[in-house]
């Protein structure tokens, strides 16, 4: 299969007024055109980072040390439309983790969509909210010509999240980071939401990152798994040979913490601290090693 996207020993720090911060420490990611693959990993892991990585939108100081980011299926250059062509690079969204502050509070849901639609493509107003109340229907968004014409806190945050994986993918990108996109959703609105991204990845082929730290929506949704700790790959694979047959102490650690009906609660073992506390020891140690 080929690949969408081949990060190879990425370094990424954030500079201090006195040191450079690592974040990113030697990471190699190959997203296989087509898959979804899962960035597991706990807070501060460094995943929405790797994320802004790739859509290009790292924060003011954070600097790419070393490494590099490449494309290989990505459009000949002269070959597409505007910006993405420009930058040799194949059009990426992201879908954000966050609904109602990814979206502008005092815009109608119509007018932002039309607005994205019109950043990619020529065309009247009329006909991109023709574009917009189709792409709502496909997200199964009930009564679209209404919602058009709604703001944001009019709607609930299920509907907030489909208007947005319905912007993600209006523009028919090659790759979707999504950041988290079912964690700030109930239950029972998350597992519509999922099915709703599996089955627009399915129906365009849409290559995604899916950032989570449920390993349970992994294991339901993606192909193959990255696991990061303190800004490493500590394990990566088939979604099925990592979750039988875990290497890493942190991926059996995290395995082992998940609640299953078939046991016991009592058995239920939280991630030792001390795997923890190794773990940011072991970065330490590189970062020594890197300087030295
Ligand atoms: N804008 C920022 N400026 C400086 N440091 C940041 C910024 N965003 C995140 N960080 C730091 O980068 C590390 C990784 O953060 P992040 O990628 O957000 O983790 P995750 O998404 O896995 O929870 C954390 O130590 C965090 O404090
Ligand atoms: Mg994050």
């Amino acid at each position: 299969m080929s690949s969408a996207l081949v990060i190879k020993n990425l370094h990424l720090a954030i500079d201090n007024s006195k040191d450079a911060v690592p974040i990113l420490r030697g990471i190699n990611l190959d997203l296989r055109a087509g898959e979804i693959h899962g960035l597991v990993g706990e807070s501060g892991a460094g995943k929405s980072m790797l994320g802004r990585v790739i859509l290009e939108i790292l924060p003011p100081r954070a600097k790419i040390t070393e490494g590099s980011i490449d494309y290989p299926t990505r459009p000949l250059p002269g070959k597409t439309k505007g910006r993405s062509a420009a930058r040799h690079r194949p059009h990426i969204s992201l879908i954000p983790q966050d609904p109602m502050t990814s979206l502008n509070p005092v815009k109608k849901i119509g007018k932002q969509m039309s607005e994205i639609l019109r950043l990619n493509q020529t065309g009247r107003a009329r006909n991109m909210l023709d574009q917009a109340e189709k792409l709502l229907r496909e997200v199964k968004i009930k009564n679209p010509a209404r919602v058009l014409q709604q703001y944001p806190h009019q709607l609930s945050g299920g509907m907030r999240q489909r208007a947005l994986i319905a912007m993600a993918f209006s523009t028919k990108p090659q790759i979707i980071i999504a950041d988290e996109p079912t964690t700030a959703l109930d239950v029972s609105v998350q597992r519509q939401v999922l099915r709703l991204i599996q089955d627009l990845q399915k129906q365009h082929g849409t290559t995604i990152l899916f950032i989570t730290h449920d390993l349970g929506v992994v294991a339901k949704i993606c192909n193959r798994v990255s696991l990061m700790h303190s800004g490493m790959i500590l394990e990566q694979g088939n979604v099925a040979e990592v979750f039988c047959t875990p290497t890493h102490a942190y991926t059996r650690s995290l395995l082992a913490a998940i609640p299953r009906y078939d046991r016991p609660l009592r058995e239920l073992t939280p991630v030792a601290e001390s795997l923890q506390l190794q773990l940011q020891r072991e970065a330490r140690a590189y970062d020594h090693q890197k300087r030295n």
